[in-house]
């Protein structure tokens, strides 16, 4: 049982240890006969320090107009009916969670967070020792470990950015909008990670951190990312005209289908191949865990998008469609050159062009999660043992070198 008045002794001693001294209080009059268990009505004998401050405190809460004050509340402050609640432009109180009307929203929440891990829980003395050793990796290794954290370590912070500073006050559906919280928060998880990564290999930090600006390969996606946060990231960007609600579809499809769902898998499936090679496993296992989270944001916003259009069919005209296609191919295409950027030769079993029929192979699929035509017919899948990671839950990993329990709190543990 915890001891209220212990942590009340407790207090005091740190309060007065470190406080000026209060002049002393008068004592009140003990009570002589005073029953054991009689309760105080006063909280004691300290004083008020500034009785000015306290009483115009509560001269402001006698002027608080509770009822003017919910009346002022954006979307209205009266139980909500399950069915006032929309994607964008909903009417309904942003502040009720409950009822749920999209359950897949919240099902998606509960995954995200069972599912938690933070970098510190992975071992990264193999890759140091790897890293600082001479002859431990090939240049053309190297290279991909540097371009990976060079691209990562800053495309997560433009995808939480977006999120927190332009998505977010547009999707207007409560449980929505507590997945994109924990989204939010994951994306800080995996700068973390990168930040951790970095920091353990005693790379040049300065260097990685301003690839996003220097290196062309990289600097050409987060420039691409970047121009379709802009206008949505304006104070006084709202949406509620077609082209608007155009514009926010735009967005998520730039950062969900695109920034999410391609530019991340040429560097992911060179670092997880990297590790099925035995060589820089723990960079390998961060990839790993943030490849398991990024296909659930994936799919929320796959979901997002494909909900938007179930309730606003008339944004989803063919000229909308041409240009959502032709957006995705840009993705792809600026995907394959850093390709071929980061792999001048083959490399890890693996080499530009096989990495452009994945992509293509990458580029149907994103298409067809949102309804639109695949675009190269036929193109097929070379690594397959991608899918299979991105579909792992709590099996053992599959470097086989330890066991990946995902549970909240719970540490990694190590064979
Ligand atoms: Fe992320
Ligand atoms: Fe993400």
């Amino acid at each position: 049982m915890i001891d209220w008045n212990e942590f009340h002794e407790d207090d005091t001693a740190t309060a007065t240890a470190e406080a000026p001294q209060p002049a002393p209080a008068p004592q009140p009059e003990p009570k002589a006969e005073a029953p054991a268990e009689e309760v105080r009505d006063s909280a004691g004998s300290y004083q008020v320090a500034e009785q000015d401050r306290l009483a115009r405190a509560q001269q402001s809460l006698e002027e608080l107009d509770v009822a003017a004050g919910l009346e002022e509340l954006e979307m209205g402050a009266k139980r909500i009916d399950v069915e006032q609640k929309r994607m964008i432009n909903a009417r309904a109180d942003l502040n009720q969670l409950v009822p749920f009307k999209y359950e897949w929203a919240w099902q998606k929440y509960l995954d995200g967070s069972a599912n938690h891990w933070m970098p510190q829980e992975v071992n990264m003395n193999a890759d140091i020792a790897l890293w600082k050793s001479a002859d431990g990796l090939t240049e053309d290794e190297r290279r991909i470990v540097e371009r990976s954290l060079g691209y990562f370590s800053t495309a997560d912070s433009l995808v939480a950015n977006n999120l927190v500073l332009a998505v977010y006050r547009l999707i207007t559906n409560p449980e929505c909008r507590q997945y994109l919280l924990r989204q939010a928060f994951e994306e800080a998880i995996h700068t973390h990670a990168y930040q951790y990564c970095v920091e353990s290999l005693g790379m040049d930090e300065g260097e990685v951190f301003n690839m996003y600006r220097e290196v062309p390969s990289v600097s050409a996606k987060s420039a691409w990312s970047l121009k379709h946060t802009q206008s949505l990231a304006r104070p006084d960007f709202h949406t509620g005209t077609p082209e608007t609600d155009q514009e926010l579809l735009r967005n998520l499809i730039a950062f969900y289908c695109v920034t999410e769902g391609i530019f991340f898998y040429c560097g992911f499936s060179q670092i997880l191949s990297m590790g099925r090679r035995n060589k820089m496993t723990g960079v390998a296992e961060q990839f790993q865990y943030i490849l398991r989270d990024e296909s659930m944001h994936l799919n929320f916003g796959v979901d997002m998008i494909n909900q938007i259009k179930i309730e606003n069919p008339h944004l989803w005209t063919p000229e909308f469609q041409d240009e959502v296609t032709q957006m995705i191919l840009e993705g792809t295409e600026l995907e394959i050159a850093y390709a071929r950027d980061t792999m001048p030769r083959g490399v890890l079993g693996m080499n530009a062009a096989i990495m452009e029929e994945y992509l293509h192979f990458i580029c149907n699929r994103r298409l067809a999660q949102i309804g639109l035509k695949e675009q190269f017919p036929g193109a097929e899948n070379p690594f397959p043992w991608m899918s299979e990671i991105i579909d792992l839950r709590k099996e053992k990993n599959f470097f086989e070198t330890r066991v990946t329990e995902y549970q909240v709190g719970g540490a990694l543990s190590w064979d």
